[in-house]
């Protein structure tokens, strides 16, 4: 099967173009998008009365509260009511995963940045200028806001997990050649570009409605009924979508959401919580900075016999979601490759910053850029290319991870070769080092990069979703799941399901808000596990409603059920029309007092992980690919351009390519964003600097490489993808990691004494440094 592997993409890269107008199908929000019809919270139609509300957050990141002076504040005029911790009728505790993380400071703040108060008046700009009146005094505590520092002071979140294989020690001591090194990776800013908010509204008997723009209702819902210490039936959230998420709304979305209840519950008005660009960068946290150690053993014939690390997360102040993340760090730590000795370690180190949290492949890239930097560096030493490394360890049918799932319908030698193959690397390769030969102040660089990435919730309990199918009487459908739309079209990927099931157009279809009223206990959506996760719950319940609607129609038509199928808006029998169309149908069965709802329920078979052994099958299933990136280096001004990033996905079998292609191109440039240009930077006393959008430089039009191009690895897909078409979310974010090493071969052409750092991003400053650095 594999031999002809290459073939089916040579073929189907035709077929790709060929079909791709007839299925491709544009993410339904783009109209309402694009007209600026789409709702999101600061729309709401607030309601008369309605109060805004600031956050008063720390302006120090580790210190005792001495005094705080609030009476300037609650003299201005407008000004409603200051809440604190004391105002707090449940626990003051917003902790996931580890109870250690407070609504509001009580007597010590943990980062700059920190919710200290919510100020509430009748309009922003009023609790804004109240803010400015609060004086308080804070006795400093020591500042860590390093993970090294942290681990030095033996400052952790939890205790330190670690996986193993094989004997990695025994295999160091076979190997021809060993390196160690060490590497960092930045933070990174989610810049969704709708900002945190949430707006609650009192309804009767002291309930609370809470629109939110969270990834997450249930948490959002769960949290708000701890903090006011009510059941959670009191608190409904619901969801129309958000203006993207990328992780920073799994978790941290929830306290400005409770703030705005607590409000809402004390004053019985409605409260309005929206923070502005400024007070989002500095409260919330962001993709996780990682220092690292790393040690790598290979034979002559270039195979890793043996690889050990030790990655030190900086967790932030808290939690929040670190531990789970630090998880997927340990199972993505060897990436598309085959080490048969692994020991992987990673310690949570708790800092001053704010706690960092879910961010696009969620401490996977992480993992993921420190066994390319120990291949890098390995590849230098012994004077091979990476890409020879990278090629002799790929992943193979049967192999082990060192979680110890066993990989199976592996695409990783198929995405490299049939990448090698359609994009002619060969030719490639031999353009970038003619062009070097014949520039002196121009040089290119090329680098691939393969990924494997695994598909569930990597905590085995949260895999599960429901849908709730109401067909009403004129034959239009309402679908509620717990998917949250934010961009990635998990919305459309349903009415697909729903309109495939019934036969019937999309415009009989629509998404319902995502509501913890119709769904309950959700888990977030996250994990790239959105669209499979509710589209099975949604395809089961339409399924339930056609075995329904097919006896209702054999009754009618008097003939068998199983000569019955719904196509095109009718019933047909044996593959042909009948007179009984869809819509005659659902009369039919209201008539005959027919159930035309169906709730469905549905969790991911298979799966299980033991955290005792740290073994298991935590995974769905994999997604692979493989990246083949090059850049031009200015070698006089340290810039550079990405030429083209050339890419084969292992999409399954796609059931909305337009989407998928945009979530291949969207994580792509946001990976680059990562590796590249966007960089995260606090002081010593643990103040952010990059704090605007003036200081902090995420990718624009002019940093997307020149040429992108993704062609699908159509594969027989996999039954745990929904329709087959695999996750999509977060793995092709990490071809991203690519674009650094592609740079940093750019500079070692120029510049042959350039010492190798692992250092990302790879800004133009960095690159300028390393063009100089030591050159003769
Ligand atoms: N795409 C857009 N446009 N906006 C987003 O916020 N979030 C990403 C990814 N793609 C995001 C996005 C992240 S972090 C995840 S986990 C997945 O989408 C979540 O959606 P899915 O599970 O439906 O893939
Ligand atoms: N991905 C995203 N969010 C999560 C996960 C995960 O694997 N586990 C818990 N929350
Ligand atoms: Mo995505 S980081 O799992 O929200």
């Amino acid at each position: 099967m594999h031999n002809n592997k290459t073939n089916t993409v040579r073929n189907t890269k035709l077929d790709a173009v060929s079909k791709s107008l007839k299925q491709s199908i544009k993410n339904l929000d783009s109209y309402t998008h694009v007209r600026g019809e789409s709702l999101y919270v600061d729309d709401v139609n607030i309601r008369q009365g309605t109060f805004h509300a600031v956050v008063f957050d720390s302006p120090k990141a580790h210190g005792k509260i001495k005094h705080i002076d609030y009476s300037k504040a609650e003299a201005l005029e407008g000004v409603e009511r200051i809440f604190t911790y004391k105002d707090v009728p449940g626990e003051n505790e917003i902790g996931g995963i580890i109870a250690d993380e407070p609504l509001f400071a009580e007597d010590e703040v943990h980062f700059w940045g920190m919710p200290i108060a919510l100020i509430v008046a009748e309009s922003e700009f009023i609790a804004r200028k109240a803010r400015g009146l609060i004086e308080i005094g804070i006795e400093d505590l020591p500042v860590i806001t390093t993970a090294k520092e942290a681990k030095a002071k033996g400052s952790f979140i939890n205790a330190p997990r670690s996986f193993s294989l094989g004997d990695t020690e025994k295999a160091f001591a076979d190997c021809d050649y060993v390196f160690e090194g060490e590497t960092f990776s930045n933070g990174q800013e989610h810049l969704y570009i709708e900002a945190q908010g949430a707006y609650a509204e009192p309804m009767e008997n002291g309930n609370i409605k809470i629109t939110s723009s969270t990834q997450g209702p249930t948490a959002v819902q769960a949290t708000t009924a701890r903090v006011l210490g009510i059941a959670m039936h009191k608190i409904e959230v619901d969801v129309t979508r958000l203006g993207g998420g990328f992780g920073g709304k799994e978790d941290q979305a929830t306290p400005w959401a409770v703030m705005a209840a607590l409000a809402t519950y004390h004053l019985n008005q409605s409260v309005k919580l929206i923070l502005n660009r400024h007070d989002d960068l500095r409260m919330t946290g962001k993709r996780h900075p990682y220092e690292s150690t790393y040690k790598i053993g290979l034979s002559k014939d270039l195979k890793i016999l043996a690889y050990q690390t030790e990655f030190l997360q900086n967790s932030g102040a808290a939690a929040d979601l670190s531990p789970a993340i630090a998880e997927r760090t340990l199972f993505h730590a060897t990436n598309s490759y085959y080490v048969p000795n692994v020991t992987t370690k990673v310690l949570s180190c708790k800092t001053n910053l704010p706690p960092n949290t879910a961010f696009r492949g969620f401490g996977g890239p992480q993992g993921m850029f420190v066994i390319e930097s120990a291949i890098a560096k390995a590849a230098s030493e012994i004077g091979v290319s990476a890409r020879q490394i990278q090629e002799a360890n790929l992943l193979d049918e049967n192999d082990t991870f060192s979680y110890g799932q066993i990989a199976k319908k592996v695409e990783a030698k198929n995405t490299w070769h049939s990448a090698k193959n359609i994009f002619n690397s060969d030719a490639l390769e031999q353009e970038v080092a003619d062009f070097n030969k014949n520039n002196t102040a121009f040089k290119k660089g090329l680098s691939f990069m393969p990924i494997t990435f695994g598909i569930s919730f990597t905590n085995t309990p949260m895999n599960h979703a429901r849908a709730l199918v109401h067909i009403y009487l004129d034959g239009s459908v309402g679908i509620s799941t717990a998917a949250v739309e934010m961009g990635q079209g998990v919305n459309t990927k349903m009415m697909q399901i729903a309109a495939d099931v019934f036969s019937i157009p999309i415009d009989k279809i629509k998404i319902e808000t995502t509501n913890t009223t119709r769904v309950a206990n959700t888990s977030p959506s996250a994990a790239s596990s959105t669209a499979d996760l509710n589209g099975k719950a949604t395809l089961m319940a339409c399924n339930a409603l056609v075995e329904r609607l097919k006896l209702v129609a054999s009754e009618d038509l008097n003939v068998s059920e199983k000569d019955i199928t719904l196509k095109d808006e009718s019933v047909f029998i044996n593959d042909k029309p009948s007179e009984l169309s869809w819509t005659q149908l659902i009369s039919s069965a209201m008539l005959k007092r027919v159930a035309l709802t169906e709730n469905a329920h549905y969790a991911t078979p298979e799966i299980h992980f033991d955290k005792t052994k740290e073994k298991g099958h935590p995974f769905a299933y994999h997604v692979y690919g493989t990246a083949i990136t090059t850049v031009t280096v200015d070698c006089t001004r340290g810039t550079y351009e990405f030429d083209s990033v050339k890419i084969v996905h292992d999409y399954g079998k796609s059931m909305s390519k337009g989407i998928d292609l945009g979530q291949v191109e969207g994580a792509l440039i946001q990976g680059i964003g990562w590796m590249t240009l966007e960089e995260i930077a606090y002081n010593d006393d643990g103040r952010l600097l990059s704090n605007a959008l003036s200081t902090y430089k995420v990718p624009d039009i002019f940093s997307v490489p020149k040429r992108v191009e993704v062609i699908p690895v159509e594969t027989e897909g996999n039954d745990m993808a929904i329709l087959k078409s695999k996750a999509v979310g977060e793995p092709p974010l990490m071809y991203g990691i690519g674009a650094y090493f592609a740079l940093q071969n750019a500079i070692k052409t120029f510049n042959s004494n350039y010492d190798l750092e692992f250092h990302a991003p790879m800004t133009p400053e960095k690159v300028l440094m390393g063009l100089y650095e030591n050159k003769k």
